[in-house]
């Protein structure tokens, strides 16, 4: 634009000189186009011309065109790259190599699975990071103690979580009971009730103020003066219902019932049964105020003799912690024992000296009151036929002990089963009694424990 306009001042320059007289028409024109170009109205880059609607839709030339799809053809080579690119890394994900992805499960399979330990004691501590330590099957080992165990908590006797191969230790084991003694924790109340029980008032309300009532209102024997008994033997005939009485007091009590078996005291290895004595009763003081019925104590509860296998003394060595248990140093305020056997002539006396079981309660064969509430009790929900008349077995002078009523009832109802009937019969009964007593009498064929 400047270059036009200079050409157009030097145009204007060389005018004046050919100047004609004569030629005004011209000189006029000329006259005009002296005038000084009008001022830009913009300034900048060349304006585009103004092209009609019908020049925009026209295609552009064609040098852009190509420009334009050389640049679109390469965005679209970057896309296609992108999408690859996307692709490959998914895929990186799905397909991994196998060995990294195997490494990687395998590791968490472990975090899973953790190291396996094996549990030991700890017999002494040496120093700082040293110990001895014995595992249950009996070798001892002085191994490290690894820095992260805390050594505050370490005492002589407690359990330990060794590592499994070098036997350092790696852990203490805080709650150290028994797994058999958990088990022995009745959750389920038994079923049967003080209502199950026929006759045996006595016996009932012996037991109750014996273990029950000391549980729940202490302080009637504070008032009065004297400390409570510390628990109960049940003895006599098999079937009389010892095992009944303490299953009804553990579905009635609000107390913790601990249930065990004498034999379960006995145990494999030396030194773990008088262990589970004192689990035992560790646990009942625990979860006090609690009752500890333990059945058939003769198993482990018989008199001292001189006994000349490891195994006897071993059985002697739980009564003895027994008896240390019921009458040792630490008082068991809450905690009340009932024990049961058919044969108490044989325990023990120092078991059942006063001041340890020194309330013995005898459970005797039923009188004829008696049987017939317990045969009112087990034929309860049988089916009778109008022909059956109990009377003639509770008045028989055949013995029976509760456990036989009830076989005899349960005789009678499988007989009326055998010939599909629907009431149990007089005949029924009949036959059962007669079985259940022959099988009594003669039960135990003659010469089978020579
Ligand atoms: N007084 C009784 N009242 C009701 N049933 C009884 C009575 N005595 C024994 N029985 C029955 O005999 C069964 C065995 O009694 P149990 O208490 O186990 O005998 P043991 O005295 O040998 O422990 C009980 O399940 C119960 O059905
Ligand atoms: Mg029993």
């Amino acid at each position: 634009m400047g270059q036009g306009a200079s050409g157009g001042l030097g145009k204007q320059g060389g005018l004046p000189g050919d100047r004609k007289p004569g030629d005004g028409a011209a000189g006029d024109k000329k006259e005009k186009k002296f005038e000084p170009p009008a001022a830009p109205s913009r300034v900048g880059r060349k304006q585009r011309k103004q092209r009609g609607p019908e020049a925009a839709a026209r295609l552009p030339a064609v040098a852009p065109l190509s420009k334009c799809r050389l640049r679109l053809l390469k965005l679209e080579r970057v896309k296609d790259y992108l999408l690859m690119e996307e692709e490959y890394v998914a895929s990186q994900e799905r397909l991994k190599p196998s060995e990294d992805k195997t490494e990687e499960d395998r590791s968490k399979v472990d975090d899973l699975r953790g190291t396996p330990m094996s549990v030991g004691s700890l017999e002494e501590i040496i120093d700082e990071a040293h110990g001895i330590v014995s595992s249950s099957t009996g070798p001892e080992y002085y191994v490290s103690i690894l820095s992260f165990v805390d050594k505050d908590q370490l005492e002589p006797g407690c359990s330990i979580l060794m590592h499994n191969k070098v036997l350092s230790v790696v852990g203490i084991l805080q709650d150290e009971v028994d797994p058999m003694v958990s088990v022995m924790k009745v959750e389920k109340a038994p079923l049967e009730s003080y209502a199950d029980i026929g006759g045996l008032d006595a016996q009932i309300q012996e037991i109750k103020e014996a273990v029950e009532l000391p549980l729940t209102h202490p302080e009637l024997y504070e008032d009065i003066g004297i400390r409570p008994p510390k628990g109960v033997i049940l003895y006599g005939e098999p079937g009389t219902g010892k095992t009944l009485l303490a299953k009804a007091v553990a579905n009635s009590t609000s107390a913790t019932f601990l249930r065990v078996v004498g034999s379960e005291l006995i145990q494999k290895y030396l030194g773990e049964g008088p262990k589970l004595v004192r689990e035992l009763f560790r646990v009942a003081d625990d979860l006090s105020p609690s009752i500890v019925f333990i059945d058939e104590i003769d198993a482990v509860g018989t008199k001292r003799y001189d006994a000349n296998s490891g195994g006897e003394r071993e059985i002697q060595r739980t009564m003895l912690e027994l008896l240390n248990q019921l009458d040792g140093f630490d008082s068991r305020g809450d905690v009340k024992v009932i024990l049961a056997t058919n044969r108490i002539e044989s325990l023990d006396p120092a078991l059942l000296r006063p001041g340890r079981i020194d309330r013995k309660i005898e459970f005797p064969l039923p009188d004829i009151k008696t049987r017939r509430r317990i045969f009112m009790i087990h034929t309860a929900k049988m089916t009778l036929a109008e022909d059956v008349n109990l009377e003639e077995f509770v008045m028989t002078k055949d013995e029976f002990s509760g456990a036989d009523i009830k076989a005899i009832c349960t005789e009678a109802g499988l007989l009326a089963l055998r010939e599909r009937r629907m009431k149990v019969t007089h005949a029924d009964f009949k036959k059962a009694k007669e079985k259940v007593m022959f099988k009594k009498k003669e039960g135990v064929p003659e010469g089978l424990y020579m």
